[in-house]
């Protein structure tokens, strides 16, 4: 174990600003609000809208948001890293970019693909970078243009997704508050039912691809809804045990925003009351890499230096996980 330990010392998120609700998406395909509040919590979400913007612009934003907040430098930062699986490029990586953009210059900087546990895996990398002793300050940034490829004519994946991001800034913990503890897993063998069919080194872009939609998400809902579930229950009730915590102990829920129903579900397994949850689905939809850090920064203000909180998220791959954190300061 490492005697250095990696804290969250500030947090900044950012999304844009039109807002697609389930209102407007009953003109675009066969839905209605009733059934996507009920199967999936979400009311609206985000979309980023203009010629040319892409992820790394609202990681911009974010990012440039928390230097401000923690009165940074750009030459203060050491790494910056990414979780995305909309990058704005298949390379060169998104993390360059926003690095170009904010003016972080000779820093480490790439980005991770985790899907929608994205954001904890690279957290987690980011924190070795601390624990080492190897960089002072790292920032994650966990971020999606998700409506970038998605096909506004299929009913069960247009309705969940939307997008935005945010950034976390990592320093060595002046005491016991930090990153606590991690279980992370993936499952390849889940990929058949989650995927981008189309653009990729197996089946590269082509006409043929574009015109059969090969380029949007590909989601068997049901099957990935089973195994999220479960999954996402199991290791957040495994990180509480195995750091000997009840549900009294736990301050905060952060779960990744995919469906509330899903959330419900890891929730009540941990014994967790909905006071608990970090829940803002309804306003932003699936995020993919930014639904954690998009509540962290709602709500910042009333995390409190020492709360036990667990972060959770299941996705992709498939890709799970769970991380324990002490909150490391308070918000003046
Ligand atoms: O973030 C990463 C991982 N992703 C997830 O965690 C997503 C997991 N999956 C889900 O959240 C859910 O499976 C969905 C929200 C995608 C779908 O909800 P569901 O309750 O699993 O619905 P379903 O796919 O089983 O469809 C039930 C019915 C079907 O009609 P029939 O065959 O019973 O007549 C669908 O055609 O609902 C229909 N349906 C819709 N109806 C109105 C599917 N999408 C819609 C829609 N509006 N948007």
């Amino acid at each position: 174990m490492s005697l250095i330990k990696a804290a969250i010392t500030g947090v900044h998120a950012w999304a844009p600003d039109y807002i697609l609700t389930n209102k407007e998406l009953e003109t675009l395909i066969d839905t209605n609000d009733e059934w996507i509040t009920e199967r999936t919590g979400i009311k609206e979400r985000r979309i980023l809208k203009g010629e040319g913007l892409g992820t790394s612009d609202m990681g911009v934003m974010a990012v440039n948001g928390l230097l401000k907040k923690k009165n940074l430098q750009p030459s203060d930062i050491d790494c910056l890293l990414v979780a995305t699986t909309t990058p704005d490029m298949q390379f060169p990586a998104t993390a360059t970019i926003i690095c170009d953009k904010v003016g972080i210059k000779n820093a480490l900087s790439y980005d991770i693909n985790a899907a929608c546990s994205g954001f904890i895996f690279t957290l987690v990398t980011a924190a070795k970078f601390i624990e080492t002793g190897m960089y002072k300050r790292v920032i994650v940034y966990g971020g999606d243009k998700m409506s970038s490829i998605m096909d506004y004519k299929d009913r069960a994946t247009c309705i969940i997704f939307g997008d935005g991001g945010g950034a976390v800034l990592l320093e060595a913990s002046t005491d016991e508050n930090g990153i606590i503890d991690a279980i992370l897993r993936t499952d390849g063998a889940g990929r058949e039912f989650l995927h981008q069919k189309a653009g990729g080194s197996v089946k590269p872009a082509s006409h043929a691809t574009v015109d059969a939609g090969e380029h949007y998400v590909y989601q068997e809902g049901k099957t990935v809804f089973k195994f999220a579930v479960t999954n996402m229950a199991d290791v957040s009730a495994e990180i509480m045990e195995r750091n000997h915590l009840t549900a009294d102990d736990i301050a905060y829920l952060v779960p990744h925003q995919a469906n509330k129903r899903i959330i419900d579900a890891t929730a009540n397994r941990m014994g967790v009351g909905a006071d608990k949850v970090m829940l803002n689905i309804q306003k932003y939809g699936n995020t993919t890499n930014g639904t954690i850090p998009l509540c962290l920064h709602e709500w910042e203000s009333r995390l409190k230096k020492g709360d036990n909180i667990i972060l959770a998220a299941f996705g992709g791959g498939f890709s799970w996980g769970s991380i324990l954190i002490k909150w490391a300061y308070d918000t003046k």
